[in-house]
């Protein structure tokens, strides 16, 4: 009899890959240097559950070469790689991890913040090179943080962990995001704005919210227009948020003083000119990157799959309708 595969497209961290053990069910996991769509498709015969990452694209094409694919479990929060109507059109369970990577994320965002607003990456490299050799009243001058004005776009759960820190830096906190949430408002002493409005009175912007029809594109040239020239605008949620090209042409032409990028729009390609400023940080998509968090996703992640194969709740279901729940 051939057996019931679960497919899973990397090794994880923690080895929670080989801590997949349910009985009738044989588990393969693709080479580092495997294609993941052909590793797929190679298996294509008797998938029942696909554990995948945020770097795999899960369309209507991959999903119909596999006609027993029951679940989804994404090793992430953001599923914008997954085709989530298509999945429950098709009753295929599609699962992420949310919350375990909140703190983490937020920690990130606060870094590009801080190395964005200080030049604290150029200053680094200038002193490794060499060319400290003495305290001068102008070098390498940046913008303050403490006492200035946050605003987040996305104020979900790490946008909010991003607005918990802004407490010790004394700042006031704006938000927009898709709806208002009045007890955040009252814990956080935040205030909610329209987008425009966030954008012309912030000194600092992160972006906090998934990609999605209305979040693709949200920020663009004639919105970076309207922050202030000392403004830092970060980007730690999903590249495609910003367009890359109108970013480009706002630093170059000095409408806004940095930026600090862990995601881009054409992820893992970097737009050539922002290769070449001083004024932007540029990290590999590193925000849940913490040995501790990377492996709480993978805990979370294989709970979520091997819960749904026992017939039990996975941990965090996208699609809940599919289960009936
Ligand atoms: P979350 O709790 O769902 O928060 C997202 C917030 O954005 C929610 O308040 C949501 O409102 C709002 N929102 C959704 N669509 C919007 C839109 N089009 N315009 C304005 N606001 C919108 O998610 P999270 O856990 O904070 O994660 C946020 C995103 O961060 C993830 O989706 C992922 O893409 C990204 N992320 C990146 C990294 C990294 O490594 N760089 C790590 C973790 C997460 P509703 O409540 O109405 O949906
Ligand atoms: C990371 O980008 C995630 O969505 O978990
Ligand atoms: C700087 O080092 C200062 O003492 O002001």
């Amino acid at each position: 009899m051939i057996k019931l595969k679960i497919l899973i497209t990397s090794k994880l961290p923690g080895n929670w890959h080989e801590k997949v053990n349910i009985p009738g069910y044989c588990v393969i996991v693709k080479d580092e240097n495997e294609d993941t769509r052909e590793f797929i498709v190679r298996n294509s015969d008797q998938t029942v559950g696909i554990l995948c990452l945020l770097t795999d694209r899960m369309d209507k094409e991959i999903m119909d070469k596999l006609p027993s694919l029951k679940i989804i479990s994404n090793y992430a929060v953001g599923f914008d790689n997954i085709d989530v109507e298509y999945a429950t059109k098709k009753g295929i369970c599609v699962t992420n991890t949310p919350g375990v990577l909140t703190e983490t994320s937020a920690d990130l965002a606060w870094a590009l913040i801080l190395a964005a607003r200080r030049l604290i990456i150029p200053a680094d490299k200038f002193t490794r090179e060499g060319k400290f050799t003495g305290w001068k009243p102008d070098l390498f001058l940046g913008y303050d943080v403490y006492g200035k004005t946050l605003g987040i776009i996305g104020f979900g759960r790490i946008g909010q962990a991003v607005a918990r820190r802004a407490k010790g830096f004394n700042m006031k906190i704006l938000y927009y995001s898709r709806g208002r949430d009045f007890q955040a408002e009252k814990d956080l002493n935040a205030e909610y704005r329209d987008l425009d409005d966030l954008l012309k009175e912030s000194d600092i912007i992160s972006i906090h919210t998934p990609l999605n029809n209305e979040s693709y594109h949200l920020i663009t040239y004639e919105k970076l227009k309207l922050m202030k020239s000392t403004a830092t605008i970060v980007n730690t949620a999903r590249g495609k948020v910003i367009k890359e090209d109108d970013l480009v042409r706002a630093l170059k032409e000095g409408l806004i003083f940095s930026a600090g990028l862990d995601v881009y729009e054409f992820e893992p390609q970097i737009h050539p000119e922002l290769l070449k400023m001083d004024n932007v940080v540029l990290l590999p998509h590193i925000g849940s990157a913490s040995f501790e968090t990377r492996t709480r996703m993978a805990e979370m992640a294989v709970t979520n799959l091997v819960n749904f194969l026992n017939n039990r709740p996975p941990l965090s279901v996208v699609n809940p309708e599919v289960l009936n729940i």
